[in-house]
């Protein structure tokens, strides 16, 4: 068993139903900045479409905690949680993780019990884009990579190993991240609902590639769950009483997604996907629409954040 150290930051106690991210937030963290914005993702254009799609299927996976499995999982976590935007999350701090703000103990035994090593030795997270940083180990081209991931997936986090498709995709995002691509300093920006909605519509082309390619089936409904999540995250910002209809209809889109995962090896599925993305068209706008009064406008965020216990 991991020898937890004394607490030393006040955790928050956030509203279960609330945002995620305040679950690994310390209460004197500076919240709207965490939660309201975001370093650049900085990545460099791939070479061919097929790498550039499993950038995008790497990207989705990255972003989920059904990559993680387990307790991780459960709690709404995953690699973008510490590596924000494959940066460090300076803010992150989890009890029996962490030391300090932006450190964290990938060998604990919180999420795992194959690879708690008694120890509690927490390590400062480190930014995956910045290709020169000294506190960078694993070169991104080594094979190394792959046996570091693999260990942090299955044994750390306590995850099933993931489809080949899924795993290599994530090394190819892992290897695009850059920060050479982006302007120095690294621009920071809102965390906005176009943001969100951009990711979405990486999750969905992700799929598309995924059901293309032949025998994908569970790399498929992987990416169906991955993109229920991400319509999770964004419902959890429309949190007022005015938002009801706009959640029943982010609802709507999850189930009919879950449905389509199901239903999965199906020969009709990329029209089913394309009918969804139609409906998903019409959602959209309507959050454009309630943007102003969701959690995704700073002030309203700031108010949310006043309210919070
Ligand atoms: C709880 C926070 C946390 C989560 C979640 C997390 N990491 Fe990390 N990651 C760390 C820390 C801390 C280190 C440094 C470990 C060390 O130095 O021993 C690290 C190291 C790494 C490294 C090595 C970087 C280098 O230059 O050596 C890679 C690659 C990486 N993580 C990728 C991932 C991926 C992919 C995921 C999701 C499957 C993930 N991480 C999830 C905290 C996290």
């Amino acid at each position: 068993m991991a020898v937890i150290a004394c607490k030393q930051q006040a955790q928050r106690d956030p509203d279960p139903q609330g945002l995620a991210e305040l679950r690994w937030l310390t209460l004197d963290a500076d919240a709207l900045k965490a939660l309201g914005t975001a370093p650049t993702e900085c990545l460099v254009n791939p070479d061919d479409k097929h790498t550039a799609a499993l950038i995008l299927i790497g990207r989705t996976a990255f972003a989920s905690p059904l990559l993680l499995g387990g307790q991780a999982a459960k709690s709404g976590m995953s690699c973008q949680t510490c590596h924000s935007n494959g940066h460090s999350n300076k803010n992150f701090f989890l009890d029996g993780l962490s030391d300090a703000p932006g450190t964290a103990d990938v060998t604990s035994s919180i999420f795992s019990t194959s690879r708690g090593d008694g120890v509690f030795n927490p390590k400062p997270i480190p930014s995956l884009s910045d290709k020169n940083a000294h506190t960078r180990t694993r070169d991104p081209a080594s094979p190394e990579l792959a046996d570091f991931l693999h260990g942090l997936i299955e044994e750390e986090f306590a995850g099933f190993e993931p489809e080949p498709l899924i795993f290599d995709s994530v090394l190819s995002y892992l290897r695009a991240l850059d920060n050479t691509a982006c302007d120095s300093p690294i621009p920071v920006r809102p965390q906005s609902l176009e943001r969100a909605l951009e990711r979405m519509d990486s999750a969905t082309r992700a799929i598309e590639y995924a059901m293309l390619l032949d025998n994908q089936t569970q790399s498929t409904q992987f990416l169906l769950a991955a993109a229920q999540v991400q319509i999770g995250r964004i419902s959890a910002r429309y949190n007022k009483p005015v938002h009801a209809r706009i959640r029943r209809d982010l609802a709507s889109a999850s189930e009919n997604l879950r449905v389509l995962r199901e239903n999965i090896p199906d020969a009709h599925a990329d029209r089913a996907l394309q009918k969804w993305r139609e409906e998903w068209t019409g959602i959209q706008k309507r959050l454009r629409a309630q943007e102003h009064a969701s959690l995704f406008d700073l002030s309203q965020l700031q108010n949310y954040l006043q309210d919070e216990p």
